[in-house]
């Protein structure tokens, strides 16, 4: 069976007590939190060496991103190598927010999976259209190009370390949210990509989140699609009561 994962991205949100609130409140081993769920906090990377040293081990930590260099003289940037000394387990790669603002390609992209790769930290690929190639109906091709630029130079073995997560640009922090359908249909077609490339032993291995105001009053209705394997949540994963009835959706 493949894990079911919700993970919250908290983008660069949350300073000094509030963010240490919230993540006590997750880390509380007494939290009513569904214990088959894969609980991942993304919180802003000032954070992640304090929180490493202090979590328990239903909750892991993902960075919401890295150098695509190994180490050395790169002002402001953190190396997977980094992240990996500090028991980090996972990397968000592409969010939309870095493609965009940052002119993150995917050729850059694929630099960062290796370098995360080469240092056992498990990338969370995110992909997704924007609102024109949606109306356009070129959404399918979009995606499958990103995952193709950026993942498929990627053995059997190493695929299978690699979360994706579909996020589709128009619903992300606007409340518009894909419907169930429109995401089951991309997850469905993402995994046909990985299983045309790979096998479908393979591509049955690997769990594609949704993200795009994923909150507590849709979360059930979309993961309960056969191909939605949980969820990447921003601005619901800011508040314990929201993330963790998101956690408990399944
Ligand atoms: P949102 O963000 O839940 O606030 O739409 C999702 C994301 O960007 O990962």
């Amino acid at each position: 069976m493949r894990k079911r994962i919700v993970a919250g991205n908290w983008k660069m949100n949350m300073e000094g007590v509030e963010a240490h609130t919230l993540f006590n409140a997750l880390n509380d081993k007494n939290a009513p939190l569904d214990n088959k769920t894969v609980i991942i906090v993304s919180p802003p990377s000032i954070y992640l060496s304090e929180f490493s040293a202090l979590k328990n081990p239903h909750i892991h930590l993902a960075a919401q991103n890295c150098s695509e260099h190994e180490n050395g003289a790169r002002t402001g940037d953190i190396s997977a190598s980094m992240l990996a000394s500090i028991n980090v387990d996972y990397c968000l790669v592409g969010h939309s927010e870095r493609r965009q603002y940052y002119n993150e390609v995917d050729s850059l992209l694929k630099e960062k999976v290796d370098r995360l790769l080469d240092n056992n930290v498990s990338p969370i690929f995110c992909c997704g259209e924007n609102l024109p190639e949606r109306e356009q109906g070129r959404h399918f091709e979009v995606i499958q190009k990103q995952i193709e630029n950026a993942l498929f130079h990627l053995s059997d073995d190493e695929i299978k370390k690699i979360t994706i997560a579909y996020e589709p640009i128009w619903a992300i922090g606007t409340g518009k949210t894909a419907s169930a359908e429109q995401a089951q249909e991309v997850h469905a077609y993402i995994r046909s990509v990985l299983t045309e490339k790979y096998s479908s032993e393979t591509s049955n291995q690997i769990a594609i989140l949704y993200g795009g105001s994923c909150k507590p009053g849709n979360a059930k209705e979309l993961f309960f699609n056969k191909d939605v394997d949980g969820g990447l949540i921003g601005g619901a994963a800011l508040n314990f009561d929201s993330f963790s009835s998101i956690i408990n959706a399944f």
